[in-house]
């Protein structure tokens, strides 16, 4: 296994005390920019700087000062920026904590929900707002951070304790978490997945729990929801088929199923306006796969 990692230029301003590392013509890794020097402004600014990678000893280190800059960074747009900076922002902490292999950045997920929920007034038209723009590329990112808006809207709206939205709010940032060791090719196909493929997809509620379960000590509603948002209260849903246990899996499946439905175009599915989508999703609650209390809630915090 390599013992260098790439750094992705979004992270590149955030790493200022580790070595950075270039790659020669014939592969040997050559020391860039030696722990604690500057990168340059003017190089940054410019692109002009090599694919840099960071070699595997400096790793932990990075992850904690990425963190750090990126929750820093967040703070700052959601204190001055307007809203398509703290998507953006909110997308690049998102993008971290979902790249296998780097629990600091999940650790850290607990203070970017209390920077929002310190800065953002419980005013819940930012958060519907924040859910409806589009800056995030990565199709799994985009989704994270629109049903995590969806889920504080809807926190906001229902007067939630601070204490209970932070554990939804992480649920809902955390709840694909297991789709992130995936294929792209089956993550962004805008085609029907294969049954091989279509297998492999359904695996990813019990990664997920189990990867929230080994790396962190958050709420177990974390895990659940993980496990639960593609059950149905019908146990017409997988990956287990037996129903929903706890009440944070009933409502992020809700939501997580509306923004699905709302926000995604597929080859074989238009994307729906919202109306129609709580229209289709009102057919699923009579068939009792949601909560009628939980539709009824959601519709009146989109008004
Ligand atoms: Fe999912
Ligand atoms: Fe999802």
């Amino acid at each position: 296994m390599s013992e260098y990692f790439r750094v992705r230029p979004s992270q590149v301003q955030f790493l200022k005390t580790v070595p950075f590392y270039h790659q020669s013509k014939d592969g040997e890794f050559i020391l860039y920019k030696k722990s604690g020097e500057s990168l340059g402004m003017d190089r940054k600014l410019q692109n002009r700087y090599p694919q840099l990678f960071i070699n595997k000893q400096d790793k932990k280190q990075a992850l904690e000062e990425l963190t750090r800059g990126l929750n820093l960074e967040f703070a700052r747009q959601v204190a001055e920026g307007g809203l398509v900076q703290i998507k953006t922002a909110l997308g690049n902490i998102v993008r971290e904590a979902l790249t296998p292999g780097q629990a600091t950045a999940m650790l850290a997920l607990p203070e970017t929900i209390d920077i929002l929920l310190k800065n953002v007034d419980r005013d819940h038209t930012i958060m519907a707002f924040l859910s409806k723009i589009s800056s995030v590329s990565d199709i799994v990112v985009e989704h994270t951070v629109n049903v995590t808006a969806l889920t504080l809207q809807y926190c906001f709206s229902m007067g939630i304790s601070e204490k209970e939205t932070t554990t939804l709010a992480l649920c809902a940032l955390l709840h694909d978490v297991g789709a992130s060791t995936l294929d792209k090719r089956i993550l962004e196909t805008k085609r029907r997945l294969s049954d091989k493929q279509f297998k492999k997809y359904r695996a990813h509620p019990e990664t997920g729990h189990d990867l929230i379960l080994l790396k962190t000590d958050f709420n177990i509603a974390v895990a659940n929801v993980a496990l639960e948002h593609h059950e149905r209260l019908d146990k017409s849903g997988y990956p287990n088929g037996t129903g929903i246990s706890c009440h944070e899996s009933q409502l992020i499946g809700f939501i997580d199923c509306f923004e699905a439905l709302t926000y995604r175009e597929k080859a074989f599915r238009k994307a729906k306006k919202p109306f129609d989508t709580l229209n289709l999703i009102k057919g699923e609650v009579m068939a009792g796969k949601f909560a009628p209390r939980i539709f009824k809630e959601f519709t009146s915090c989109l008004i």
